[in-house]
């Protein structure tokens, strides 16, 4: 069993991934640490906190950084570019993560804040954790900065962001890494194994509605969490981010955890010299990879493609196992 500790700006992808680490068998969750991001640290925190006690799992959940390490200071980028994707729909930003039909948790986070949790435990682990950093990657940075050692007791970053041909917060950026590109780039540089799930994966991963009716004849309470999530999911993504075909959403987070259970999921996964763009301007946060075939050393590992049909198993699977 792999120990990880998942970092989550909690939307609704974000809960499919605690909720399938949380059940798989081949994981051991210990910890989730909260990020800002697709809502701000409050509800992501309370999001984070109804899917656990969905699942009901006693996972502790450590509250962390409200906001980006630098990017908001800019003076030079229009303040809008910093705020959250331009409002799509009437029901704007949220109109992605809207507020969970969960009923309002009991518990709360733990005293202690993300940064310092993640520091306390790398130094303290008596065997080497997985990272899963599924938002704008602000707390794993900090922790970086704070404590360089804590390297030596990860055994590899596995970051949902980025993207090369595809994008979704700006021109070029993904959201995760738009949102907190310096803090990307602190991670990118970090001495340790790192696979960055990208867009180019998850959208090829993208679940069909087929998976709806399945969820849903699981007559669990998971199951029809996941079934609504998907079907807003997919509403979402017909209306504002039409994808190749019709009625498909990706799950982008999950993928992560997919990739956790079975690597074979990231079919096309290379290992590549990655830069994180910090130009101030709309490239700001693209992936630059070097694809000179003389390029310079590899310094990540970066998934071009995702397997669909292997991931939608992978989530049946655990989904049809936790019952
Ligand atoms: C990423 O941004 C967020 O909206 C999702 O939760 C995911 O982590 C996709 O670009
Ligand atoms: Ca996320």
């Amino acid at each position: 069993m792999r120990k990880i500790i998942l970092d989550v700006d909690t939307g609704t992808d974000d809960a499919t991934a605690i909720i399938l680490a949380a059940l798989s068998k081949d994981i051991d969750l210990i910890g989730v640490t909260t990020v800002w991001g697709n809502r701000e640290i409050d509800i992501t925190t309370k999001h984070t906190l109804m899917v656990t006690e969905l699942i009901d799992r006693d996972i502790p959940v450590y509250k962390g950084c409200s906001g980006p390490m630098v990017r908001h200071l800019y003076r030079d980028l229009p303040p809008e570019k910093a705020e959250l994707p331009e409002p799509f729909d009437e029901k704007g930003p949220v109109a992605y993560h809207g507020d969970f039909n969960l009923p309002e948790p009991k518990r709360v986070a733990e005293d202690i804040d993300a940064v310092t949790y993640l520091i306390k435990t790398l130094r303290t682990t008596k065997e080497k954790i997985t990272l899963v950093p599924v938002g704008p990657l602000t707390n794993i940075a900090l922790a970086l900065i704070i404590a360089p050692d804590i390297v030596e007791n990860i055994e590899e970053i596995v970051i949902m962001g980025g993207g090369m041909t595809q994008s979704n917060a700006t021109t070029v950026g993904e959201s995760n890494i738009v949102n907190d590109p310096e803090a990307a780039q602190i991670v990118n540089l970090a001495n340790v194994k790192k696979t960055w799930v990208t867009l180019d994966a998850t959208h090829t991963a993208s679940l069909p509605a087929e998976y709806i009716e399945f969820c849903k004849n699981l007559h669990t309470t998971i199951g029809d969490f996941f079934a609504d999530m998907l079907v807003e999911r997919i509403r979402v993504y017909n209306k504002m981010q039409p994808l190749f075909v019709k009625d498909i959403a990706p799950i982008h987070d999950a993928l992560c955890i997919a990739y956790l259970i079975d690597p074979s999921v990231l079919d096309d996964l290379r290992h590549v010299h990655l830069d994180i763009c910090l130009d101030r301007g709309p490239g700001i946060g693209a992936f630059l990879i070097d694809n000179r075939h003389f390029s310079l050393k590899p310094n990540a590992y970066v998934a071009y493609s995702g397997d669909r049909d292997k991931f939608g198993q992978i989530v049946m699977d655990v989904l049809k196992n936790s019952q």
